[in-house]
């Protein structure tokens, strides 16, 4: 029973940290400079995610668009998106594919 209790208060702890695990990985890949909730110089998180809506529940689409972010195929060069590891390319294109909240 301990167990129990000390096992929903851990959860209870890691759970916004799940929410918001994305959006810190953007955070901390710099995405942050550029691209925004509101209008900057890059396209906004909610003008990607309506974009890339049309990838939602296909298996693939996360790792190959990222693959594509990170070669700089879609857009001049962009050090940021170039400097990305695959993984986390990956990971950030699934939340942006997900409606980047
Ligand atoms: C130096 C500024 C800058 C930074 C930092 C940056 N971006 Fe971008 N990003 C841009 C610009 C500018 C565009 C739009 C390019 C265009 O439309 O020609 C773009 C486009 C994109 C696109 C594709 C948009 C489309 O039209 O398909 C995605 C996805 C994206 N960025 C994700 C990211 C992620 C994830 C990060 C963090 C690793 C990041 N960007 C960091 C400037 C930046």
């Amino acid at each position: 029973m301990k167990n129990i209790v000390a096992l929903a208060f851990i959860f209870s702890l890691l759970m916004p940290n799940l929410v918001y695990a994305n959006r810190q990985l953007a955070m901390r890949n710099g995405c942050m400079s550029c691209h925004a909730d509101t209008e900057m110089d890059a396209p906004p998180w909610r003008e990607l995610a309506i974009k890339y809506k049309k990838y939602r529940g296909q298996a693939e689409a996360a790792s190959v668009q990222g693959e594509k972010l990170r070669k700089g195929k879609l857009f001049k060069n962009i050090k940021a998106h170039q400097a990305l590891s695959p993984a986390n390319a990956t990971e950030l294109m699934q939340w942006i594919i997900d409606g980047a909240n």
